[in-house]
């Protein structure tokens, strides 16, 4: 599986260190976590930060905006160095105006959906997206246990991309460990995020790798 460190669980306090780990390990993906404050009560950073990393990674830049209003806010990002940018079908009334617009630049664009959020809410789109989030926690913070109700989800998505030809990619968020990756590896999802897990192991490239393997 595709595997996308969240600098979330990072140490904020030597990022450049955090991200040379990052770029030594053979994770093909690095995620990067917006929170506003609003549509969830953390803040984290925003486009500067990403743009202040760009330079130092070559890995796929795979940005989580959960914010209010993405829309207003999407194209920063991209400006900023994102290779991704995935916002929250929650948040945003005019989604199929946003992803037209954002795939007639040839960029690619995510959609997420919450615990409690049906995945049958994604249909419409499934033509326009690059990548679906599907959140196994509750959006705004790391550290939580994962929800197994993202699993029939990510199987719902797999088997509509085989009956219909599209090409996002699936991608879960939230409590994946080594264990946890095993469950949504088994219904066929493409990329886990890991936080917590990765960078708190006292071997950040093995299990990396590891998970990467499963
Ligand atoms: C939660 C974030 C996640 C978070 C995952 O709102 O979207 O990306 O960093 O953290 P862990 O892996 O610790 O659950
Ligand atoms: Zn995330």
């Amino acid at each position: 599986m595709i595997v996308s460190p969240s600098i979330l669980a990072a140490d904020f306090n030597n990022l450049d260190l955090e991200m040379k780990k990052v770029n030594d390990s053979s994770c093909e993906w690095v995620h990067l976590d917006v929170m506003d404050g609003k549509f969830v009560p953390n803040t984290t950073f925003d486009e500067k930060l990403v743009k202040k990393l760009r330079p130092i990674s070559n890995k796929v830049f795979d940005v989580h905006l959960m914010i209010e209003k993405p829309e207003e806010h999407l194209m920063k990002y991209y400006e900023a160095g994102a290779d991704y940018v995935t916002f929250h079908f929650e948040a945003c009334d005019n989604i199929l105006e946003v992803l037209k617009d954002v795939k007639s630049k040839n960029l690619k664009i995510g959609l997420s959906i919450k615990p409690g959020t049906s995945v049958t809410v994604l249909d419409e789109y499934l033509p326009y997206l690059d990548l679906i989030l599907i959140m196994s926690v509750e959006p705004g913070k790391g550290g939580q246990k994962f929800m197994d109700s993202c699993l029939d989800k990510i199987a719902y998505l797999v088997k509509k991309r085989e009956e219909n030809n599209y090409s996002y990619l699936v991608e879960v968020d939230g409590g994946i460990n080594d264990q946890t990756a095993i469950l949504v590896k088994k219904v066929g999802c493409d990329a886990v995020v890991a936080g917590t897990y990765l960078f708190k192991n006292e071997d950040f490239i093995k299990a990396t790798f590891e998970l990467g393997e499963i």
